[in-house]
């Protein structure tokens, strides 16, 4: 299952599937390079918008299990991200440019650039919830955001959702208007209350980490029931190796993994793809005795 070593995961060859997601902390070159470095198999960019909302208070709040965000997109620049994106690929970097504007069209401007800078694969960042205030997505949303790109780039690109209703037509709307993958899942509605009663951050918004695994395991399990066969991304709490195990035992071709390394970066991100080495061993080993 977890066998392969030269793994095809949207045109790119990663030597592990261990995907870095898209956040804060991919947010920088330096990190971005030495998060490589480090061992992930690829790095998705924080969401890169040719006009992201200024002013909101973006903060992180961690819970006793998993995060609460309010952050939106990459405050940086397009041409400053285009100008990363290019050394990235100059230097032949497993880097996924993570990609939203406010309208199709928009998108599809921003997708072409991206892929004129060299991107080798894009990721549409489509289902942020802390944007605007909650997301309320449909199988048409979807459909208009994934045709847009597509038609501005023939490069791999791999839609993100989020688990929850609708999802099973999310999906079949993203591959019908040309989604090469889907990485599923986004952080879900979340809230924690403080001691006086209000709402952590001001409202609700997105959660992720450990608490949202079993969901997301659930939801690709149910997509793979449903008949879909595109390959899938799965993210959401993925904390060590057994995690990844997990995923890729319920029919993802790779996972991606983000908050997790919130906590010692580094050093987390180099156990998690030491553990899932070990088991490809184990498994390459197995299956040469029984060969
Ligand atoms: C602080 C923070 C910032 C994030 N920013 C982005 C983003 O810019 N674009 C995006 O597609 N996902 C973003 N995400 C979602 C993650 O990429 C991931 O889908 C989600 O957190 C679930 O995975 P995890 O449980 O491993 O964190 C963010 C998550 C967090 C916690």
């Amino acid at each position: 299952m977890y066998t392969t070593r030269d793994i095809p995961v949207l045109g790119l060859r990663l030597d592990n599937p261990v995907i870095v997601g898209s956040g804060l902390l991919t947010d920088q070159a330096r990190n971005i390079r030495k998060l490589i470095e480090t061992g992930a198999g690829a790095v998705v960019t924080k969401t890169i918008h040719p006009a992201p909302p200024h002013g909101l208070d973006e903060r992180i709040h961690r819970l006793p299990v998993g995060m609460l965000n309010s952050t939106t997109y990459s405050k940086r620049g397009v041409q400053e991200w285009l100008g990363n994106l290019r050394e990235f690929a100059d230097d032949n970097l497993p880097v996924i440019a993570s990609v939203y504007a406010d309208s199709p069209t928009e998108l599809a401007e921003l997708a072409a650039a991206v892929a004129g800078a060299g991107s080798a694969a894009l990721e549409l960042g489509i289902s942020c919830l802390n944007d605007n205030g909650g997301l309320d997505d449909t199988a048409e949303r979807v459909a208009d955001y994934t045709a847009a790109a597509r038609r501005a780039t023939t490069r791999p690109i791999s839609v993100k959702l989020s688990i929850g209703e609708g999802l099973r037509a999310r999906a079949a709307a993203a591959i019908e208007a040309g989604a090469d993958a889907l990485s599923i899942s986004d952080t879900i509605p979340g809230a924690a209350v403080t001691a006086s009663g209000a709402l952590e951050l001001g409202g609700v918004f997105g959660y992720s980490g450990p608490g949202i695994k079993p969901l997301v395991l659930a939801a690709l399990w149910d997509l793979r029931r449903s008949g879909i066969t595109i390959p899938v991304l799965g993210i959401g709490g993925v904390t060590t190796a057994d995690d990844v195990r997990d995923y890729l035992a319920v029919g993802a071709c790779a996972v991606q993994v983000y908050t997790a390394l919130h906590t010692d970066m580094y050093r987390t991100l180099s156990d998690v793809v030491a553990g899932t080495r070990k088991m490809t061993e184990q498994s390459d080993d197995a299956t040469e005795v029984v060969a």
